[in-house]
């Protein structure tokens, strides 16, 4: 066992994986950008008091958060999410409205590790701020829906919900607490100590311990206001003109608290269920004021890329994308021609490899075969001297010939295209 490791939780994504997670990241741009959407890269550690806001009473900031002291006295903590971060970056820079960003890049939070659950793990994600318009509800729900179809999964549903207005909410979480409150001894003790904290989390309990008394509680519908209600009916009727299927589920209340009115959730079926929300959003129109901006309405999602990625393992689609060079270079002189050949290659833009340490014949033949590459071009004493080299096809039955050095690059790029 070697002496470090990577910690709980964290994992290194080693090639050919890693240039799937690029390619992840620029299928969710093309979808995205062709709806006008820009990025943000914000940082990844900010002032603790930007992520407090997403709420006291969260898992995510009363136990799972990253935070330290840094040498300046300050209190800071890694993101656990980017929403908050995207809303502070609003107030700080002030640009027009619509203001329409996307973004991807780690997270971090202190969880119990398992298949599908990391201390870092990646988001992709769209925020919208300025707009208050159901449309936009659907627009959002939409593209999400979208990119798990151009990634091929199938196995994705849309689970959607509305928690009305923030008095809707708070009427319904009292009724809530008065629900479970009315039978205590019938509730889990975890659940017990959630209902203390956030009564709605209550409603997630997977503890079949719960299931009657979850079975019984008062539904959120029977709280809304008429306003809450018929923005709900837009983004649900908008989503059935537009053909993007969803399951209603008034169960659905999600980790975070900023949340009114719509909120969804991307649930794979190929995955255990404790896991299986592959993305997830809603509206969090009060999150720009908490955080010292002027009322701004707000919407968007994160998709989770190692959970979605394991829902395209288990589904068998969105394999790695080939990393193979066109060209493998072997040169059985010493190496300094393969220098000069791969360098005028690359500089033509081909894609070329080469073997080092002077390796023998059969030796560099069996890394240009394992490398992908469609030619190996081998130059041996006979080529050096008569300045040549030999185009051998590695993939096809074509004959190999040999070429003028000078004429090389041009040859390979004709016989490759
Ligand atoms: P969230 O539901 O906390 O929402 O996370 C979104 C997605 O990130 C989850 O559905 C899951 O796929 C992935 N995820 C979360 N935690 C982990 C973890 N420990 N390991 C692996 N994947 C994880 C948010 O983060 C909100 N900011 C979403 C949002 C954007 N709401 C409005 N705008």
């Amino acid at each position: 066992m070697p002496e470090f490791q990577t910690s709980p939780g964290m994992r290194d994504i080693l090639p050919p994986d890693s240039a799937r997670w690029r390619h992840f990241v620029s299928v969710f741009a093309e979808v995205v950008e062709a709806s006008g959407y820009g990025q943000i890269i914000p940082p990844l550690l900010e002032d603790i008091g930007v992520f407090a806001r997403i709420g006291d009473a969260t898992d995510v900031v009363s136990k799972e958060m990253y935070d330290f002291v840094d040498k300046g006295d300050r209190h800071v903590a890694l993101r656990p999410e980017q929403t908050a971060s995207v809303c502070r970056a609003f107030v700080q820079h002030r640009p027009t409205v619509p203001w329409k960003t996307w973004y991807a890049g780690p997270n971090f939070r202190y969880e119990r590790p398992q298949r599908g659950r990391y201390r870092q793990f990646d988001q992709v994600g769209i925020e919208v701020l300025g707009v208050d318009d159901p449309h936009l509800d659907a627009e959002v729900i939409a593209l999400g829906s979208e990119f798990f179809d151009r990634l091929g999964l199938r196995q994705v549903s849309l689970v959607l919900n509305s928690l009305g207005e923030p008095d809707d909410r708070s009427r319904y979480v009292d009724a809530l607490r008065a629900h479970f409150e009315a039978d205590l001894d019938a509730l889990s003790d975890a659940s017990r100590e959630t209902l203390t904290r956030n009564p709605l989390r209550v409603l997630d309990s997977k503890r079949p311990q719960d299931a009657p008394l979850i079975e019984a509680a008062p539904r959120i519908a029977e709280y809304y206001s008429d306003e809450a209600a018929a923005h709900f009916d837009t983004v649900q009727r908008d989503l059935r003109a537009i053909g993007v299927p969803f399951v209603l589920d008034p169960m659905l209340v999600r980790g975070l608290d900023y949340y009114r009115r719509t909120t969804f959730e991307f649930q794979a079926g190929t995955l255990e269920s404790a896991q299986n929300a592959v993305g997830g959003g809603g509206r969090y129109d009060g999150l720009v004021e908490d955080l010292g901006g002027p009322p701004t309405p707000g919407i968007g999602f994160a998709l989770g890329v190692d959970r979605t990625l394991l829902a395209c393992d288990d589904e068998g689609v969105f394999a790695a994308p080939a990393a193979n060079v066109d060209v493998f270079v072997v040169d059985t002189t010493g190496g300094a021609a393969a220098l000069a050949v791969t360098t005028e290659m690359r500089r033509a833009g081909l894609a070329a490899d080469r073997a080092f340490e002077n390796r023998s014949m059969k030796s560099q033949m069996k890394a240009a075969d394992r490398s992908g590459a469609a030619f190996a071009v081998i130059i041996g004493s006979t080529e050096l001297d008569a300045s040549t080299a030999v185009i051998r096809p590695l993939r096809s039955d074509i004959e190999q010939t040999t070429v003028d050095r000078a004429d090389l690059v041009a040859t390979i790029q004709k016989v490759l295209s």
